[in-house]
């Protein structure tokens, strides 16, 4: 454990290095940043080599002359002040604990991709993306804990909130900043510049495993900044879509559990023997929910809540499809239900995306072609095509084969509903005006 307050080796190290690496990044030599800096190169030297101590004068004016914008004067002053690192920091929420069921194979496919990047030597990125509520968070915060062990300089946790109920999604800024006093930078030491506590993040991280957990991303910039580099290290990102900006990053699309899985959930929450007892229901019940972990477990709360809740009286109450979206929902907490979840992805879609998934929705074939689909909208198909994947990408419709698209599980019954309201709306609008 360190003292509060003192300098240590890693503190010059890694100011040094984040020198070394602006410098040759601009191709100067060190003979030359000295002249133009007005130091001795011997002393830069030292700096570099985290022999002696920087001074902020120093990094002033190699920031002014790498034109590295502050970073270095940002780090100097974290360095000066000493930062504690006296614990690492371990973020992960608890997650599903015992109630987590299924997904071996996803965490045999995370647990390869991480031995293959420790292998070569590389940090390891992974966007896990999947359709609202079908169980991404739960899966990337288990496998976090199955594996936080592998990484001692700590764990770091974020909710980038793409798809929360808040209408602005979390600046990355604000992230850089939880982070960086999680491993004890003095908050009066902080940079303003967003670029900046980028930058001292990443020479914080350089050199250290850690394992970064950033959960519901709404777009690649949200990303970007907060990913380790250090060989050992890791970021697992989950979001509704798929990230495609993220270049050169490791992808687990997630799926709908399986129903053998989706029994079993319903079993850790309402109980093998209530569960056991019913398996017709059971199994309907798995089946009307999608199989997806969102719609599950609201069912299965559902049912817990009173010990003497039949699975068949549920079963029937979701028989009705038209309905059974009503039936998805948390009596007292409306922003959890399945409506809901699927809300906040419809409704950030463009308009032509919406457009198209309310026709789709109108459309009684359970697949359609991209010629289809340009049929229904009245535009040519290389559009519809288009707007076709940016559905994919949003987990809102399901890719079955070359040029084919089907909606999966509750899905469909949301679209219909948003077709028929769109219907109602237009045959309003048509009565107002005979
Ligand atoms: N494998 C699982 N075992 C048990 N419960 C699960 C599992 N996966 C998900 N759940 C439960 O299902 C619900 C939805 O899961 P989760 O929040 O992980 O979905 P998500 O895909 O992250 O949703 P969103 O798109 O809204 O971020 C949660 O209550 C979660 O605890
Ligand atoms: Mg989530």
């Amino acid at each position: 454990m360190q003292r509060p307050g003192t300098i240590t080796q890693g503190h010059l190290d890694r100011f040094g290095a984040a020198l070394r690496r602006r410098r040759e990044e601009e191709g100067i030599s060190l003979r030359r940043l000295a002249a133009l800096a007005s130091y001795s190169p011997g002393w830069l030297s030292k700096v570099e080599n985290g022999l002696a101590r920087p001074t902020l004068q120093l990094a002033e004016a190699c920031d002014r002359v790498l034109g590295a914008d502050g970073e270095l004067a940002a780090l100097a002053r974290v360095t000066l002040s000493g930062v504690t690192w006296s614990f690492p920091p371990a973020q992960l929420p608890p997650g599903d604990g015992g109630n987590f069921v299924g997904r071996t194979a996803e965490l045999r496919v995370l647990d390869g991709m991480l031995e293959r990047a420790t292998d070569t030597g590389t940090p390891l990125t992974v966007v896990v993306d999947g359709a609202p509520g079908v169980g991404k968070t739960a899966l990337a915060l288990r496998w976090a804990q199955t594996v936080r062990e592998r990484f001692p300089d700590g764990v770091l946790h974020a909710d980038l909130g793409g798809y929360g109920p808040d209408a602005a999604p979390t600046d990355p800024a604000r992230v850089l900043t939880g982070f960086l006093i999680a491993f004890g930078v003095p908050a009066a030491s902080l940079p303003a510049e967003p670029g900046q506590l980028a930058a001292v993040f990443r020479s914080l991280v350089a050199g250290r495993r850690v394992l970064v957990v950033l959960d519901d991303a709404g777009d690649a910039r949200q990303v970007r900044a907060l990913l380790p580099t250090a060989p050992g290290s890791a970021a697992v990102v989950t979001s509704r879509r798929r990230l495609a900006a993220l270049g050169g990053v490791a992808r687990l699309p997630v799926g709908p559990l399986t129903p053998v899985d989706a029994i079993a959930l319903l079993q850790t929450v309402v109980g093998g023997r209530r569960v056991g007892a019913e398996p017709a229901s059971a199994r309907f019940l798995a089946y009307a929910c999608g199989h997806l972990p969102l719609a599950l477990r609201i069912a299965a709360e559902r049912l817990a809540a009173g010990p003497h809740r039949m699975l068949r009286t549920l079963a029937a109450d979701l028989a009705d499809p038209t309905s059974r979206l009503d039936m998805l929902a948390d009596g007292e907490d409306r922003g959890c239900a399945v409506r809901a979840a699927f809300d906040a992805s419809y409704q950030r879609l463009d308009h032509e995306a919406s457009l198209l998934f309310r026709l789709l929705g109108g459309d009684s074939r359970t697949e359609v072609t991209v010629l289809d689909a340009a049929r229904l909208v009245r535009r040519p198909a290389a559009h519809v095509r288009r707007t076709l994947e940016t559905l994919a990408n949003e987990h809102l419709i399901v890719e079955t084969g070359p040029e084919r698209y089907r909606f999966e599980g509750l899905v469909r019954l949301y679209a219909m509903e948003h077709a028929a309201r769109a219907r109602r709306t237009l045959d309003s609008e048509r009565l107002a005006r005979a």
